[in-house]
């Protein structure tokens, strides 16, 4: 095999696979060195098997970074509607699940095969090649040399789409940080993000109910999210947690409303319509029962409604809008869905995700700080990030 290609893709995940396909659109001749022994495994158990492949309303207000404004310029030049045209010309079946996210009718494996039939799709050539752990890439003025315990290849440009670490035991690794590094390109602190975070101390008891799950609205610091949350044997999960995770600090508690739907007096209103029921039977009528019972014991009011006294009815009912649980930690990488932080984008034009400082070198996908929400938000960066480079090769 020829060993000098155009460009070198360091990872066969999302981005990787996208770039490579449009690069090779494009006439280029690339090469995609994957670790693992098959491309796109995120891509595979994604959605719970069926790829939550994009979200339709997905803009730069549904992503995280140290700068809020870089991940426009990529998004607004290809957007999910742009992703879906490509997932419909391919025939594949797609339905709306819920806020905008949109799912394969049937399996991810044909989000897999679209982006297989895309880099094969010519004129350009995109070889592709598993179980090639990068050992090494190195740059001088003819390009970059890469290196695996199988060979070395050269090429003129190279893209780093190694991912996050999030979720190790499927492959991911934090090769991204180090040859960032390398290249001296700052990396913002990575840390889990769509993740399960645990109780401790006097919260334990709420690990009782391992498998209830409700509807609510969770904050953390400035920024809510209206959807389930799921108390787990270590904790709190579902997607309320997830999503306010990423905006979790150590140390912060996270504020549960139980009650979204209702405004300011609605206990009241209840001890003057129905003063004879008791508060524990009332939460019983609107939450699942093992949460009503756990609530009703920490809120201390006993007794029928009528003779609550008003000042322990507001008190109780802004508990129950604004429940502060203290994590005390999150369930780390291991459970992490992606990785916050990452490659800075100080270091990146937006424009192409080329390394301002290291001409040829790109960073696209989760390895770069931009982190989206829950809902097929990460996959429309991996898509978007990827077309911009990929028009830039
Ligand atoms: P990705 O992780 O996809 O690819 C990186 C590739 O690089 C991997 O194949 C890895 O093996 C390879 N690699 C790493 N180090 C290497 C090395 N040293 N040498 C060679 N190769 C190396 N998002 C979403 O929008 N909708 C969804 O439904 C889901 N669901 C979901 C479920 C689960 C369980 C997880 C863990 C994650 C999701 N996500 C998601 C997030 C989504 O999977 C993620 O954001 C994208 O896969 C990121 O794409 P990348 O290509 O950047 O990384």
């Amino acid at each position: 095999m020829n060993t000098a290609f155009d460009v070198i893709v360091l990872g066969g995940g999302a981005a990787g696979l996208f770039c490579a396909a449009i690069a090779g659109q494009r006439g280029r001749r690339v090469l995609v060195l994957e670790r693992s022994e098959k491309v796109g495994k995120k891509i595979l158990i994604s959605g719970g098997g069926r790829c939550n492949f994009t979200n339709i309303d997905a803009g730069p207000a549904n992503y995280l970074s140290a700068n809020q404004h870089f991940a426009k310029s990529a998004l607004s030049r290809y957007t999910a509607r742009n992703f879906l045209d490509l997932v419909e010309k391919h025939d594949i079946a797609w339905h709306e699940k819920t806020l905008g996210q949109l799912f394969c009718d049937g399996s991810a494996r044909q989000i897999v095969d679209m982006l297989l039939d895309e880099c094969a799709a010519g004129p350009g050539e995109v070889v592709i090649r598993c179980r090639e752990d990068i050992t090494s890439v190195s740059h001088d003025i003819g390009g970059f040399v890469v290196e695996t315990p199988h060979g070395t290849f050269t090429s003129r440009q190279c893209v780093i789409a190694t991912g996050g670490p999030s979720i190790p035991k499927m492959g991911a690794t934090d090769f991204a940080y180090h040859l960032a590094r390398q290249f001296g390109l700052k990396v913002v602190e990575p840390r889990p993000a769509l993740v399960p975070l645990t109780l401790g101390g006097e919260e334990v008891l709420f690990r009782e109910l391992s498998g209830v799950s409700a509807d609510v609205q969770a904050t953390a610091g400035k920024t809510r999210f209206r959807e389930a949350a799921l108390f787990t044997h270590r904790g709190l999960s579902g997607p309320a947690i997830l999503q306010v995770s990423s905006y979790w600090q150590h140390g912060e508690p996270v504020a549960i409303d139980f009650f979204p739907e209702r405004s300011a007096g609605w206990l009241l209103e209840a001890k003057r319509g129905t003063p004879s029921l008791r508060l524990r039977n009332l939460l019983r009528d609107a939450l699942p029962a093992r949460l009503a019972e756990v609530l009703a014991d920490n809120l201390g009011v006993e007794g029928d409604l009528g003779n609550a006294p008003d000042k322990a009815l507001r008190q109780a009912e802004e508990r129950l809008f604004r429940w502060q649980f203290h994590p005390n930690g999150t369930e780390g990488f291991a459970k992490a869905e992606v990785t916050a932080g990452g490659i800075s984008t100080a270091e990146l034009s937006s424009k192409t995700m080329e390394a301002k400082s290291v001409p040829g070198l790109y960073v696209i996908g989760e390895a770069v700080d931009v982190t989206g929400w829950l809902g097929g938000y990460n996959f429309q960066w991996a898509w978007a990030s990827a077309h911009a480079a990929g028009q830039a090769l």
